[in-house]
């Protein structure tokens, strides 16, 4: 087949991005409906979207329409919420389209970008498609950015550094010195706040300042939106107008922009349910502690991620997935200890705990 030594070469090799399974396939897989299965495996909001959202989709007329390359409203509205105006705003199909289109913006083939591993896999990911290569610099025991060992991996050809803030899968938060000495190193720093509205911990206010830094932000999570794909960048509006000539020009979907316009005018709602979430964060990470082989990180996102000792974090996994109970397990070798348990609904984490509880009693037993 000739296709196939037309492929280009450093994608035909690329290694695919694990994405979540489907709750319909979970469901199937476990002898459940869909209702009955318990999904904390993906950082989403478990009481959904703004029930405005509904009425505001079925009463808009104008799907036909294509929509505003421009994103004209939801970037004003964005105004409001997140204090810079319009023209440092930029919203892609989830913030993963706007790591994209950075990453093609700014990498020639074998340019690097700094991984502060563990972290999204969405960075490493992009970068392969980019062309680009992967420079890992591990962070320390509690996850912390080692800032020496940065300094240390800058060369030229080093393009980017990605800081989740919270970090996926750490739950911990970047400092404001951190984030100032990764500015100063020169490359381009996306900090990215998928997790902000949990946390309360920003790096805007650097924005206006600093033209090397971008902060990502989405609705996937505060809002309940990850389906419609809705996330944005905030940075120099020099770099907003090179963003909008790559991006695909209809990025922002109608249904997407309507969904999160309606989220933007009922924040009063949509703030108590991350209230709600971040209360059961602290109640569940107290009840993880009361596990005598299990140790949960503080988290201010909405997940917790937990190292297990002496019983294996794949066999706990697997056994919970028969149960119906879905988190989330890594295969590399420096987190294959670890299950990240997003948090869900009260009774979502009382049913994870008992099913741990009870897999600990046997899976950590047989090592004693
Ligand atoms: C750190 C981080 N950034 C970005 C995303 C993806 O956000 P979006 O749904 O807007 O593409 C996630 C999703 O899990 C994430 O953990």
């Amino acid at each position: 087949m000739t296709w196939e030594k037309m492929l280009r070469p450093h994608l035909s090799a690329l290694e695919p991005y694990q994405p979540i399974v489907p709750l319909e396939v979970l469901a199937k897989e476990a002898g459940k409906t869909v209702a009955e299965v318990i999904k904390l495996d993906g950082n989403e909001n478990p009481y959904g979207h703004s029930p405005r959202v509904n009425r505001a989709m079925a009463e808009y007329p104008f799907f036909h329409i294509y929509p505003d390359p421009d994103q004209r409203q939801l970037r004003q509205a964005l105004e409001g919420y997140v204090g810079l105006g319009a023209e440092h705003i930029v919203v892609g199909a989830g913030s993963d389209e706007i790591i994209d289109l950075l990453l093609r913006l700014f990498l020639e083939p074998g340019d690097q970008v700094i991984n502060l591993t563990p972290t999204f896999g969405m960075y490493p990911f992009s970068t392969h498609i980019c062309g680009g290569e992967v420079v890992e610099v591990p962070r320390d025991e509690a996850f912390e950015i080692d800032l020496e060992e940065m300094r240390r991996k800058v060369r030229p050809r080093v393009k980017a550094v990605f800081v989740a803030s919270p970090n996926n899968p750490s739950g911990n938060l970047a400092t404001q010195e951190q984030v100032l000495g990764l500015l100063e190193m020169g490359l381009l720093v996306v900090v990215d706040e998928a997790y902000y509205e949990f946390a309360g911990e920003t790096a805007i206010p650097l924005v206006k300042e600093h033209p090397n830094l971008v902060v990502l932000r989405t609705f996937s999570k505060w809002a309940g939106l990850a389906g419609l794909r809705v996330g944005y960048a905030m940075c120099h509006p020099g770099l907003v107008e090179h963003i909008m000539r790559i991006k695909p020009p209809y990025n922002l979907n109608v249904a997407a922009q309507v969904a999160a316009l309606e989220s933007l005018k009922d924040l009063e709602y949509l703030q108590a349910r991350v209230r709600d979430i971040v209360e059961e964060r602290e109640r569940l990470y107290r009840l993880l502690q009361g596990l005598d082989s299990l140790h949960p990180f503080p988290s201010r996102a909405n997940f917790i991620l937990c190292s297990l000792k002496g019983w294996d974090a794949r066999e706990a996994y697997l056994r919970l997935r028969g149960e119906g109970i879905f988190l989330r397990y890594f295969s590399n070798p420096r987190m294959s200890h670890c299950l990240r348990i997003s948090v869900g609904k009260p009774e979502q984490s009382d049913a994870a705990l008992a099913a741990l509880n009870q897999a600990e009693k046997e899976l950590a037993g047989r090592h004693k």
